[in-house]
């Protein structure tokens, strides 16, 4: 541990000018410096850094402090991070705290990656070959300033440009190859990308970690984008476009604008949207979101104005919705126009203005999504708008909300609001298991489902007591998920909330944490988790012996009867079915029944030998 001593000489020994002119431009006031604020947005100066007080404070929000509290909001860093990070600097050697976990070291792969970087933008601006490239871009409204800004460059139409620049700067094909840059085929090595206009894509910390290589002239034979492979240090999933470039417009302004493209954000910067990142394309991910709630307070999404653009609106609410407690706002584009194709027809002002006018919170884009252009003369765009209304409210699972929303849903369907309330509650009960292998917040059904700790099935016991396994180290989980007991992957014996909670655990928590940890674990829990967690784990663990809580021989005997147990499940899943199913369908479910009542004959007689 630190002691107070300690933190008083770290402060002491600190250059508080020093540390904030990195990200801050101080001028000279008399005894103290002054410079605007990196905590909000300002236009005068603010923010004061005091030499002999050891204080960097904003006058205005209150930002900022000591110089560790500085150091963790501008880098948003744990305070034992920020203090381990000044003793380092102020040559302090403190005993009890580890270094920041010292990970792998991928600076030569950071430096293969730059030197690529950097060949590209030489070929785009200065060579013969790369002028067509250029002039794609200044047709399509990118101007040098925009080049330069989001450093795009051109990979040569050539089989090994690439290759023999960094051959020359002194690496090995085997790093080259890894990082998704060249290939080994029958007559030696040759790149990847070619012929393309290439922007490169950077980790939170602005590394550049991998490309994404458009073409520039028409060509059907070839996909209009080809991105780097997930490598060492890309993935997709973790990354996304610009982040890095906008955090410090993001601090100011606490939020993130998110698009699909990246050209689609470089239009966007053209408006003064600095803000603007993108998920390059793909869904987005419950760690892409994690990444922007550390740094912004909102999201306002404005995807492509097409179907498939607005229909990833949808998933992206789940998601942002179930994963974080960000501000939402929607924007959608108007004649299926993405934001690039946008500032090109209307200009950048317009963009800006009609940003700002069009901008939904969830509920009324649900509402606008389900039912604009819609004939409610026809049953079955109204069947199909009150679906999408319900799944959305159920998962909202919010009486005021509800109540709102049916008011406006009778309105526009010129349908009793009474009527749409009794359907919403047919809806309800006859979709009461919820899916949460989707998302849910929904804690009302999860406290009702989860029964109180007595009364867990001796199988949920076993569940429970295999997480705790888990629990005790990394290595106990993964001998958990190779046992050769498993007749298919562990996770699939589990509940739902489990397999959550499994997953939070294996996927998430041990990719970065090497040690058990109750208390940061907890944090990746988000309440529906969290709740279950508490409720049912933690009491669970006054049932391990205290002194010896690893028992491998217990261990096995939880997988034993998780899968001798399974169909019994999948039975009691069929039962569940059944009363909704078509006479067809009972016939087969009932066939279904029999063969997994015969297994779980077979895996009693079995376990009794
Ligand atoms: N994308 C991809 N591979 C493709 C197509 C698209 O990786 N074959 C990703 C790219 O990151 C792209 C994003 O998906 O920026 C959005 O795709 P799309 O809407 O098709 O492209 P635009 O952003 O409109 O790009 P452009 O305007 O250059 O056509
Ligand atoms: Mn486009």
């Amino acid at each position: 541990m630190v002691s107070n001593e300690q933190i008083d000489e770290i402060i002491e020994k600190t250059d508080i000018v020093d540390l904030v002119s990195e990200y801050v431009n101080l001028e000279k006031a008399g005894s103290s410096y002054r410079g605007l604020c990196p905590f909000h947005n300002e236009k005068t100066p603010s923010f004061m850094v005091s030499p002999s007080k050891k204080i960097a404070k904003c006058m205005g929000c209150g930002g900022g402090g000591s110089p560790i509290s500085f150091l963790m909001q501008i880098k948003n860093i744990s305070f034992i991070e920020a203090v381990s990070e000044l003793a380092a600097k102020a040559g302090i050697k403190i005993d009890g705290i580890q270094k920041k976990k010292n990970g792998p070291d991928y600076s030569k792969y950071y430096s293969i990656m730059d030197t690529a970087a950097k060949f590209f933008r030489h070929s785009l601006l200065n060579t013969k070959s790369g002028e067509k490239a250029l002039e794609y871009l200044h047709k399509r409204g990118i101007d040098d300033k925009q080049i330069e800004a989001f450093e795009i460059g051109f990979a040569p139409n050539l089989n090994q440009a690439l290759y023999n620049v960094l051959k020359e700067s002194g690496f090995n094909e085997i790093d080259m190859s890894e990082l998704g840059l060249i290939k080994s085929g029958n007559n030696g090595f040759y790149d990847l990308f070619k012929n393309r206009i290439m922007f490169p894509i950077k980790d939170e910390q602005g590394h550049v970690v991998a490309f994404s290589g458009r073409i520039y002239v028409k060509d059907d034979s070839q996909p209009k984008y080809v991105n780097s492979p997930e490598t060492i240090i890309f993935k997709k999933g973790n990354t996304l476009f610009h982040l890095s470039d906008a955090i410090s417009n993001i601090r100011k302004t606490h939020r993130v604008v998110l698009c699909e493209g990246q050209i689609d954000v470089i239009s966007a910067t053209k408006s003064g949207i600095d803000e603007a990142i993108c998920s390059m394309g793909t869904a987005l991910t419950a760690n892409q979101v994690k990444i922007i709630s550390k740094y912004a307070k909102e999201v306002v999404l404005v995807y492509d104005g097409d179907n498939a653009g607005q229909k990833a609106m949808v998933k992206a609410i789940k998601l942002i919705e179930a994963e974080s407690d960000l501000k939402l706002r929607l924007v959608s584009l108007p004649s299926k126009m993405d934001p690039d194709e946008f500032v090109s027809a209307n200009g950048p002002e317009a963009f800006l203005d009609y940003f700002n006018k069009n901008q939904l919170d969830s509920t009324d884009f649900m509402l606008k999504y389900a039912t604009q252009d819609k004939n409610f003369s026809d049953m079955s765009e109204v069947e199909a708008a009150k679906l999408i209304i319900f799944d959305y409210l159920k998962l909202k699972n919010s009486q005021v909300i509800t109540e709102r929303v049916l008011e406006k849903l009778s309105d526009i369907m010129v349908i009793s609001k009474a009527s749409l309330s009794i359907d919403f509650s047919k809806y309800c009960n006859t979709n009461q298991v919820p899916n949460f292998a989707e998302i849910s917040t929904n804690e009302t059904l999860i406290n009702n489902n989860i029964p109180s700790n007595e009364f867990l099935s001796s199988a949920a016991r076993c569940e429970l007591r295999l997480i705790n396994y888990g629990k005790i180290s990394k290595d106990i989980a993964m001998k958990i998920e190779d046992s050769s007991l498993l007749k298919k992957p562990f996770i699939e014996y589990l509940e739902r909330l489990n397999q959550k909670l499994w997953s939070k655990l294996v996927d998430e928590y041990y990719i970065t944490n090497d040690k058990f940890d109750e208390n940061i674990f907890l944090t990746y829990l988000k309440h529906d988790l969290y709740n279950c967690y508490v409720a049912n784990i933690e009491s669970l663990e006054k049932n391990f012996d205290k002194y010896n809580p690893y028992n491998e021989k217990d261990m096995n005997e939880c997988i034993k009867s998780l899968v001798s147990n399974a169909p019994k499940k999948e039975i009691d899943e069929i039962d569940k079915s059944f009363y909704n199913a078509s006479y067809e369908n009972k016939k087969e479910l009932l066939n279904a029944k029999i063969e997994k009542l015969k297994e779980l004959n077979k895996n009693k007689k079995e376990s009794r030998k």
